[in-house]
């Protein structure tokens, strides 16, 4: 192992591939061969950096024995936040809350922080990118200036935790990983070595005194953040927000989460005073629907617990290029692909000479195969040139044989879509939702020719 001389403390570089740790950094891992996978960690700590808050009483227990804790959430105070989290703040959880710049991280924490102040708890709010004074000036603009909210900027990591360690806090933010460092590690603040040992050290404090805490981290522009990877597996939970920077709606996704279910979204549009909470995401999704138009169609989708409507967009028009254009937003390029060749082959759609071109309106992001049916339509319908039904939603999966296949919770999905006042749905014939759907027509097939029929009869 390495030695530690004075104060200094040894690092070493470990190879992320296969675990190989070598004494300097080095282009290719001696081990495995992989190019650029070792990384700076910290082999021995120095002795002025010694880990007190590790030391714990803890001992293996019976499951069954009585702590005398309870599960008590804390409430942000935000509906939708609540939601996403499972019901509230877990005690001594870290949640990580990443997003690209911009999109509304920090005035998020700072709202749910001012909330959670209002109602009576003590709040930490790091702030290692931002001045006091620039946050001030953004608190003031939400309306959320509030005495006892706590503003600390600090970038390292040792005086937030000294400070943590002592001052009491119910909740701590940290806006944002990225900018907090260690001295103990050469490295540049926002490095994976960097990056990872911060959050390991304020991990450790959270659950030691059982401090919930908030990591909020950028993400890059591959759709990591820093070293993240790695913090996904330590959080317990890791939420994403998302929407097109242009746009005013803001998604809050759950993709992993220890105390509640995943895939949960929250809707929030961001105003002149902040975020506020979009209480029917579909209308506010469906808002700007062209009607009259081909090549626009309204899926039923689920987002965890919740069926969400959303407008799917084709426009399909002749090449120029050897190799078609196949552009896709907002749902899987491959999944696009499958469909395009679904209908080629079995609904008799000649796409090889087109350029496709499929989008989500909105800024949302459908990972669902029940979206299948939706983008075959549109595709349909762009070609065709028939506008579908404005009044009809659709969903179902699509199957090589241009069968549609069953999707779990049609129920929900009509019901939603009968809500906002559609009149027709096309949903799968394995699917058939048990009872009367009041006010919709449910309208059920097995191949994609009968839906895409369905949808653009007059
Ligand atoms: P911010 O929370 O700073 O983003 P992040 O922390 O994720 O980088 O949000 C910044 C954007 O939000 C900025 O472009 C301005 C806009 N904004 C509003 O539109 N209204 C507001 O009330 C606030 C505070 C910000
Ligand atoms: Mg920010």
């Amino acid at each position: 192992m390495a030695r530690t001389t004075g104060t200094r403390t040894k690092v070493k570089y470990v190879c992320q591939e296969c675990g190989y740790a070598a004494p300097k950094w080095l282009g290719k891992c001696p081990d495995c061969g992989a190019w650029n996978a070792l990384v700076e960690e910290v082999a021995e700590l120095g002795p002025r950096f010694e880990r007190s808050v590790t030391v714990g009483e803890n001992k293996p227990m019976p499951l069954t024995h009585d702590t005398g804790r309870t599960d008590g959430r804390i409430s942000t105070g935000i509906g939708e936040l609540d939601r996403i989290l499972g019901g509230g703040i877990v005690q001594g959880s870290v949640v990580l809350v990443g997003g690209d710049p911009g999109i509304g991280k920090s005035t998020l924490m700072l709202q749910a922080c001012h909330r959670l102040t209002r109602g009576g708890a003590r709040v930490l709010y790091v702030s290692g990118e931002e001045s006091f004074d620039q946050t001030r000036m953004r608190a003031r603009r939400l309306g959320t200036i509030a005495d006892e909210l706590m503003i600390f900027t600090e970038t390292q990591v040792m005086p937030v935790r000294e400070e943590i360690d002592r001052g009491g806090y119910d909740i701590v933010v940290i806006d944002s990983i990225q900018s907090m460092y260690t001295p103990r590690l050469p490295s540049a603040p926002g490095s994976v070595a960097q990056v990872r040992e911060c959050a390991e050290e304020l991990f450790r404090v959270a659950k030691v005194l059982k401090v919930p805490t908030f990591l909020v981290g950028h993400v890059t522009k591959d759709g990591s953040i820093a070293g993240p990877r790695l913090l996904e597996h330590m959080v317990d939970t890791v939420l994403y927000f998302e929407g097109d920077g242009r746009q005013n709606l803001r998604i809050l996704r759950a993709v992993k989460n220890r105390f509640g279910s995943t895939n949960e979204i929250g809707v929030f549009e961001m105003t002149d005073h902040g975020l506020e909470e979009v209480p029917n995401p579909s209308r506010a999704f469906l808002d700007e629907r062209p009607r009259g138009t081909s090549g626009s169609v309204v899926a039923s989708i689920m987002e965890g617990t919740r069926p969400l409507l959303v407008e799917l967009q084709a426009l399909v028009s002749r090449s120029v290029l050897s190799v078609p254009r196949r552009t896709v937003t907002g749902v899987s390029a491959n999944r696009v692909n499958l469909i395009l060749a679904v209908l080629e082959k079995r609904a008799g759609l000649r796409l090889s000479d087109k350029d496709v071109f499929v989008n989500v309106a909105g800024g949302v992001r459908v990972d669902e195969p029940a979206a299948d049916l939706a983008i075959a339509v549109a595709v349909s319908s762009s070609v065709k040139e028939v506008p579908v039904d404005p009044e009809l939603a659709v969903f179902g999966e699509i199957g090589l044989a241009g069968e549609v296949r069953s999707v779990g919770q049609a129920g929900k999905r009509v019901a939603e879509a009968g809500k906002l006042g559609f009149k027709r749905c096309v949903l799968p014939r394995g699917s058939a939702p048990g009872g009367v759907s009041k006010g919709i027509e449910t309208l059920l097939v097995s191949r994609v020719r009968d839906a895409l029929e369905i949808a653009m009869e007059r």
